[in-house]
């Protein structure tokens, strides 16, 4: 039994068809599983075609010096070219490309506007025109630190025109976490705003950029956004260094010609932190990235361009902004939405009111914030018409499967499938997702690889494990969108991600994942996570699908805690929904026995413990490690990328009071 490399043991029999109709128009179908098996690099320089390229490839892939990819050599490209100029060129350029929705309802401040392909092809000609002038050349980095405002769009995509790999940080993160940013890709120019709204009022972001230049002297010029209008203090302008957006880029020429960069360009930077250590630069490069994101974007969500409305609610400061908001949209030429601000304001049901008005048609969200509305309630979501929307996705966490059938439900209507899309950072675009025209969707599961991407559930050996298993989760074959390295660390690459197992050429991503009976992959959470109790190793994902299934479970969040007598016990945290007040007198007894009865005596929690919230990064993942110090009573750990620091004081306080059974 010690010798299970993780236990399989949540059932689950709900099956969701794709809806008939959607099916007989589907983009994908279920014969390109085997196209893209049969011949896969031929495949790929088929995705590649979806591209406009200055000069064609020669050859699909270079792998003879693993784990250095090189695809598309020779082919040369312009990533904003394909994003803006060639709708235009096509005759679309009256086409909507971004519904921009500010925060403020009242007229003067939201700045609510449509944007066509022709006015953002000027707009991001101007930018890239004011870049240069400031300058930045071919190859030098820019660091985008942005609320949610078509700007920050513009920006990234007036970096690729020219060639200046962007590195976008999140509006959440701090000065130091900015400045370490600066300082490790050595960025010339900042690009930011006074602020942006959020919660219903104005959060600076330029005293940050200021902050941040007193710790790093890269950097040579800020462009600064004015969104909010707000103070910039005393001390807030520098003339030196900063520069106006609407002095240099408003007077910049509307004429920019695009120029051509090699496939493997570099087009950016992105930093994410992983559980320990320093922040890793993942780095994507130009013609196999887009060629991901274009693809997954239409095959994933069977992106209808000429009709879809889509909206992605992640922010630009992540991956999926990258890749769901930017690069794959605009490439296909839809019409899409961006939101600046948050979920509840000034409203609860501010999201569903966006998708009425604007009649969004594909929805891109992440389970954190599905479970915050299962929590308040379905009367939120119902007061709206929800009726246009045809493909649900989900994105950064495993969906429980509870959560998934309420998306569907609630938000679908009951008829539209829930594609849960497995990636990350590093890979760049949706690997593992259901098809919604193909796949008889299972709730909680990822389902397949997709076409055109290998992967594998392995045991500590590397070792396929046979359907009813779980295991390592792993990549077996390079795809275009891979990261290529992490910035100026080719040895930390290596170690980190292709050297878990001897077999040469498998990426290990860092989860963990099962097969079930018929085959289909269910992520398990990250490895790290994963808890052993008396030799068993479960993961905590299917004992927090079980308390979520549990009527008056919002969220859960599930950690193993040093024991004595079976080595680690399972630890639970719990919010309830709002409609289950406290939860009762019995609540503790009442969620053990719910966990043993859905998945058995070994995964039932020695503690429950009852929490108005729980600590969260910026992106919404939960840290479970601070749950780990609590529940084995340390002192918390660095609280450092914690959303909300107040969290952990909340959930100790709880502890303190003794909700054990
Ligand atoms: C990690 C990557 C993917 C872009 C946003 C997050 C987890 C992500 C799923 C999913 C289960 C998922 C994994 C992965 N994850 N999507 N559908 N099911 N887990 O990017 O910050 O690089 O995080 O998020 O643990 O490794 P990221």
């Amino acid at each position: 039994m010690s010798e299970e490399t993780l236990s399989n043991l949540l059932k689950e029999d709900r099956r969701f068809e794709p809806p008939a109709a959607l099916a007989e128009h589907a983009n994908v179908t279920a014969e390109a599983y085997d196209h893209a098996a049969k011949d896969r690099e031929g495949f790929w320089a088929e995705q590649a075609q979806r591209l406009t390229w200055d000069t064609p490839f020669e050859q699909v892939l270079d792998w003879s010096n693993p784990p250095f990819a090189k695809w598309f050599v020779g082919g040369r490209i312009n990533a904003a070219y394909n994003c803006v100029d060639r709708h235009v060129e096509e005759g679309r350029g009256d086409k909507v490309a971004i519904h921009f929705v500010g925060e403020p309802l009242e007229p003067e401040t939201s700045g609510t506007r449509s944007i066509t392909y022709a006015e953002l092809k000027d707009l991001v000609s101007q930018a890239a025109n004011a870049l240069t002038d400031l300058g930045v050349g071919t190859g030098d980095r820019v660091a985008i630190y942005m609320p949610m405002i078509p700007e920050a769009v513009v920006a990234m995509l007036a970096c690729a025109r020219i060639g200046a790999p962007h590195t976008v940080v999140f509006g959440g993160f701090s000065s130091d976490a900015l400045a370490s940013r600066l300082e490790d890709c050595q960025a010339k120019v900042v690009v930011t705003a006074d602020g942006g709204y959020r919660r219903g009022a104005p959060s600076a972001l330029k005293p940050a950029v200021d902050e941040a230049r007193t710790k790093t002297d890269v950097v040579e010029k800020v462009l600064v956004v004015r969104r909010t209008g707000q103070d910039l203090g005393a001390d807030g302008w520098d003339d030196a260094v900063d520069v106006w957006w609407h002095d240099a880029v408003d007077a910049a020429s509307t004429e920019h010609t695009p120029e051509a960069f090699d496939a493997e360009h570099p087009l950016y930077v992105m930093y994410t932190s992983g559980t320990t250590g320093k922040p890793k630069g993942i780095l994507h490069t130009t013609g196999g990235y887009l060629t991901g994101a274009a693809y997954t974007h239409w095959a994933v969500f069977d992106l209808k361009a000429d009709t879809d409305v889509y909206w992605c609610t992640a922010d630009i400061g992540w991956v999926t902004g990258h890749s769901y908001i930017v690069y794959g949209p605009l490439a296909n030429g839809v019409t899409q939405v961006l939101y600046e601000g948050t979920p509840d304001s000034p409203e609860r049901g501010r999201w569903w009111k966006i998708i009425e008005e604007y009649g969004v048609t594909i929805f891109y969200t992440a389970p954190t914030a599905i479970r915050s509305f299962m929590k308040q309630g379905r009367e939120i979501p119902d007061a709206r018409d929800l009726s246009s929307l045809r493909v649900l996705g989900s994105v950064g966490e495993p969906i429980n499967p509870e959560a998934y059938v309420w998306y569907r439900e609630v938000i679908g209507g009951g008829n539209a499938p829930v594609v849960d899309t497995w990636w990350q950072t590093e890979t760049g675009a949706i690997m593992i997702s259901p098809l919604p025209g193909v796949t008889s969707g299972k709730p909680g599961s990822a389902m397949n690889p997709i076409p055109g991407v290998s992967a594998d559930v392995v045991d500590e050996n590397g070792q396929s494990v046979p359907d009813g298993s779980g295991g390592y989760l792993v990549v077996t074959d390079p795809w275009p969108s891979m990261l290529r390295t992490i910035w100026g660390d080719d040895e930390r690459f290596k170690e980190t991600y292709w050297s878990r197992f001897a077999k040469e050429g498998f990426y290990f991503a860092g989860d963990g994942a099962k097969k079930d009976e018929d085959g289909d992959l269910w992520v398990l959470g990250r490895v790290d996570d994963v808890m052993n109790v008396s030799g068993h190793r479960l993961s905590t994902t299917e004992i927090e699908s079980a308390l979520v299934s549990h009527p008056k479970v919002a969220e859960a969040a599930v950690v193993g805690a040093k024991d004595a007598d079976t080595g680690q016990a399972v630890c639970a945290f719990v919010i309830l929904r709002d409609d289950a007040g406290d939860g009762g007198d019995d609540i503790v007894a009442e969620l053990r026995k719910h966990v043993r009865k859905e998945i058995g005596p070994i995964a039932t929690p020695r503690q429950v413990m009852v929490v108005p919230e729980l600590p969260k990064t910026r992106s919404g993942k939960i840290m479970r490690r601070l749950l780990r110090d609590v529940a084995e009573n340390r002192e918390v750990g660095d609280v450092t990328t914690l959303a909300d620091s107040s969290v952990m004081d909340l959930i100790s306080s709880g502890m303190s009071t003794g909700k054990d059974d």
